[in-house]
């Protein structure tokens, strides 16, 4: 089962159109990547979010960007996405503002905005906003959030009879202007109807602390134009929390962290040290499995029933078909089928396929290579660009010399192959079945079938000669 599979699509209607933040600089991660590109786990906020919405979205969402504009772009290809482009940033309301043309011509009948360093918006938030909103046949509405500090966020200021007046930001925040701080703040996400939104849009100023167009300023624009306007209190939800500061990421990263384990936990897999084992978004593993933290787990990788996996090891885009992958084993874009055991210590680079039953044992690295089945490569060795058959045993040592400093070429081993250890194959060469290489040897030409091959200079001993011959034991 995949994380992000049981997540129910709304879906919006297609005259809904769905606007994304996603232009700023994200000054405060104090990094050169753009803010929306750091990564939980092993993809982007912005994949999250890009995930969510083309889960429950029937319109292409609208992407703002601005700051690493192309990186931004590239890293959202493989979802529907329409760009727009916010030359400067001025602020959340300016970014609006720049889609607005955009929003317009599409001719959405609402419109939902959401931050894009709010990564882990669920669909089912969503859902509780639109359906808030289209209850109470709302303007303008948001979600707010419970906060013990409500640090950076925007206030959500109401009046005595308990509706928004408006959403004061932090640095604006005033308690003698506005009273009492208050737990309830603006988690970013909104929601308007775009014949309302058109009447107040560009009535935003930038006369606040940070010169800046918000789009938080919406909501008292609403208020005074006699617009209703509607907050959703999702309480006290870490999934809305945003993303400014490194603190923040490793704490969101954290939350969908567990998430993730224990969903896989409650479905059977047996996953130990929990804490320590983490899980990309659209690993799939199935019950049955076993893992053992410190561990990490991305990309597309599938682990099948019966499979293990012990700690320290670190897997990408590979199936574990029910083999078994011992400790501090680093394992990209492989196959391993049931039965084979992998590591300690193993590397096995892209293109690096265990078939059943074969083992991969200490410091053996394998690389663009089939490894027949029952066939065993159990020490300190390197396998290039191979094909091995089955029930071939290579001894400790054995090395294909695959790259002559311009090509790369094949080595191919045929079935029930033993090579003796500290060998080097010099590819291209082709070791056919059954035949046998002398330990030592450096085989530059092809051995045929059922042949002893010795690629090693011959062993003199000198009678006699030892410099050991004249020391005794006391010396
Ligand atoms: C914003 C809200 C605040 C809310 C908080 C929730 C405003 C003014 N404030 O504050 O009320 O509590 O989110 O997390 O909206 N962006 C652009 N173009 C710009 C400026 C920002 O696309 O010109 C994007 C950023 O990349 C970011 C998002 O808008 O993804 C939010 O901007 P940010 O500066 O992080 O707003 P906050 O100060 O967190
Ligand atoms: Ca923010």
């Amino acid at each position: 089962m995949m994380i992000f599979e049981d997540q129910k699509g709304l879906p919006l209607s297609p005259e809904t159109g769905v606007l994304v933040l996603a232009a700023g600089k994200g000054t405060r991660m104090h990094s050169p990547l753009p803010k929306v590109l750091q990564k939980l786990l092993d993809k982007p906020m912005l994949w999250y979010l890009l995930n969510t919405l083309n889960r429950t979205c029937s319109s292409r969402p609208m992407v703002v960007t601005g700051h690493g504009r192309s990186q931004v772009e590239d890293a959202c290809s493989s979802f529907m996405a329409d760009f727009i482009y916010q030359e400067r940033q001025l602020g959340t309301g300016h970014a609006l503002q720049v889609a607005w043309d955009h929003i317009n011509k599409r001719g959405f009948k609402w419109l939902m905005v959401l931050n894009g360093d709010t990564p882990l918006i669920s669909p089912q938030h969503i859902k509780a906003l639109w359906e808030g909103v289209r209850d109470k046949d709302a303007d303008v509405g948001f979600m707010s959030i419970e906060l013990d500090d409500p640090g950076n966020y925007g206030r959500v200021i109401r009046s005595e009879d308990g509706r928004v007046k408006e959403v004061i930001e932090a640095r604006d925040f005033d308690a003698d202007m506005h009273g009492q701080d208050v737990s309830e703040v603006n988690s970013g996400l909104c929601a308007f109807r775009t014949s309302s939104l058109r009447k107040i849009l560009f009535e935003l100023d930038s006369d606040n602390k940070q010169n800046e167009l918000y789009l938080t300023q919406l909501v008292s624009l609403a208020q005074k134009s006699g617009m209703n306007v509607e907050a959703v209190n999702a309480g006290r939800c870490s999934g809305l929390l945003g993303v400014n500061t490194p603190g923040e990421l490793i704490l969101q990263e954290e939350y969908i962290r567990s998430c993730i384990v224990s969903k896989f936990v409650e479905q059977g897999v047996i996953i130990r040290s929990p804490d320590m084992v983490r899980i990309g978004p659209e690993v799939y593993i199935e019950p049955g499995s076993e893992i053992t933290g410190p561990v990490e787990i991305y990309g597309k990788s599938s682990i099948s029933s019966l499979s293990r996996i012990f700690s320290h090891c670190y897997i990408e885009d590979s199936f574990i078909d029910g083999g078994q992958v011992f400790c501090f084993s680093h394992i990209v874009e492989s196959v391993i089928d049931s039965h084979t055991r992998v590591g300690p210590y193993a590397r096995l680079r892209p293109g690096t396929k265990m078939q059943k039953g074969s083992r991969a044992g200490n410091f053996v690295e394998i690389k663009n290579s089939s490894v027949g089945a029952g066939s065993k490569i159990n020490h300190l060795s390197y396998i290039g660009d191979t094909v091995m058959g089955e029930e071939v045993n290579v001894g400790a040592g054995t090395i294909t010399c695959n790259y002559d400093g311009r090509a790369k070429h094949k080595t191919v081993i045929q079935d029930r192959v033993f090579i003796g250890s500290n060998t080097a194959l010099v590819a291209p060469v082709v070791l056919q079945q059954k035949s046998m290489i002398a330990a030592g040897s450096t085989i530059t030409r092809d051995v045929p079938g059922e042949s002893l091959g010795i690629g090693r200079s011959r062993q003199k001993n000198l009678e006699g000669r030892s410099p050991l011959k004249n020391f005794d034991k006391n010396d």
